[in-house]
């Protein structure tokens, strides 16, 4: 498969590094309006690949994209710290005005993942400028979010984040939702487990880890600039579902044309089966009434910024 990359920053060379090194592209392509960059970057990770599979890595332009299978945008601003996701949109949507046309033009084929925050927003505008199907643009949306939750879970019931089924759904932001009612460790429900092992799960110790996955990125950009290790790690799980056509369910970000509360044709998280053609199907979780309300409320926030989005266009 060939992967194309637009924007090799931080988190467009952490992907790359990762797809390059695991051997899940046979080529990978590189382009930042910084050529120099995108180069040093290229020649830097093609340095890893013999010790991998051999995968090769060029720095490229838009036409070196006409096999392309599959797209990572992640070009655009970056959060500085205390700032929000929804801060960026102005910032991106104008980067992403220059872009997407060259993918129409020579890869009109490819499905798109975008990383580019606020993805949710980044996702929809996508969507518009390139009036490719729903199923063959989206975004990384909550799985970043969806493993934070897995880990903090996991380290406060001290069993390993993979036995933990845990979803963050709505934006990938400040208004995201953790579903506390549905998580399961192994087949067990969380508060069940804790229970059995004596380890208190209550109201309080729910807020500290709905804090802890919720502001993971304002604390990670406080201490090293910005964050880019966990997102390559959920965007080589995404590509894994879509290259090995395996059916997984992943909460990326998708086009919804269907109301959540008033809101619609707006792109969120929510559990999804993706495969080689992108996104398969939708999925609507268990949710108790809170948890309900709380996706209403980030449809809302996200029907708000869409629409101010869409006037940019
Ligand atoms: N989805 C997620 O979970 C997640 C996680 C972390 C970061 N992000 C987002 O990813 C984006 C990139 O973050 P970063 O830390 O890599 O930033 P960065 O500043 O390190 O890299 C951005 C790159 O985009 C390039 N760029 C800008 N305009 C371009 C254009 N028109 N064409 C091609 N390249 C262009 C820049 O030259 C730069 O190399 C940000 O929006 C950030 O918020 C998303």
């Amino acid at each position: 498969m060939q992967i194309g990359i637009i924007g090799t920053g931080m988190v467009g060379s952490a992907i790359a590094f990762s797809l390059a090194t695991a051997g899940t592209a046979e080529r990978l392509i590189l382009i930042d309006k910084h050529q120099e960059r995108a180069q040093a970057e290229a020649m830097d990770i093609s340095h890893a690949t013999p010790f991998t599979f051999g995968a090769s890595v060029i720095a490229g332009d838009y036409d070196d994209l006409k096999k392309a299978d599959l797209i990572i945008i992640t070009a655009g601003a970056n959060q500085q710290p205390g700032e929000t996701r929804l801060n960026l949109l102005n910032r991106n949507i104008e980067i992403f005005k220059n872009i997407i046309p060259q993918i129409i033009k020579y890869a009109p084929h490819a499905i798109l993942l975008i990383a580019t925050n606020p993805v949710d927003i980044m996702t929809e505008i996508t969507l518009r400028l390139s009036d490719f199907p729903p199923n063959r643009v989206f975004g990384t949306g909550t799985v970043l979010d969806s493993s934070r939750f897995r880990s903090s879970l996991g380290f406060h019931l001290g069993i390993s984040p993979t036995s933990i089924h845990a979803n963050v759904i709505g934006e990938h932001g400040d208004s995201e939702v953790l579903l506390f009612s549905s998580a399961i460790a192994g087949t067990t429900p969380i508060a069940k487990i804790a229970a059995q092992t004596n380890i208190k799960l209550d109201h309080k110790i729910k807020s500290i880890i709905d804090n802890d996955v919720r502001n993971a990125a304002y604390t990670i950009i406080k201490g090293k600039g910005s964050t880019y290790f966990g997102i390559a790690g959920a965007t080589q799980h995404i590509i894994n579902a879509i290259i090995g056509d395996s059916h997984t369910i992943l909460t990326i970000s998708a086009h919804h044309n269907t109301a959540i509360g008033n809101y619609q044709n707006i792109c969120y998280s929510m559990p999804s089966i993706v495969s080689k053609n992108g996104v398969e199907k939708i999925l609507t979780p268990a949710m108790d009434s809170d948890e309900q309300t709380a996706l209403e409320k980030s449809a809302a926030t996200l029907a708000e910024y869409t629409k101010k989005a869409l006037t940019a266009l």
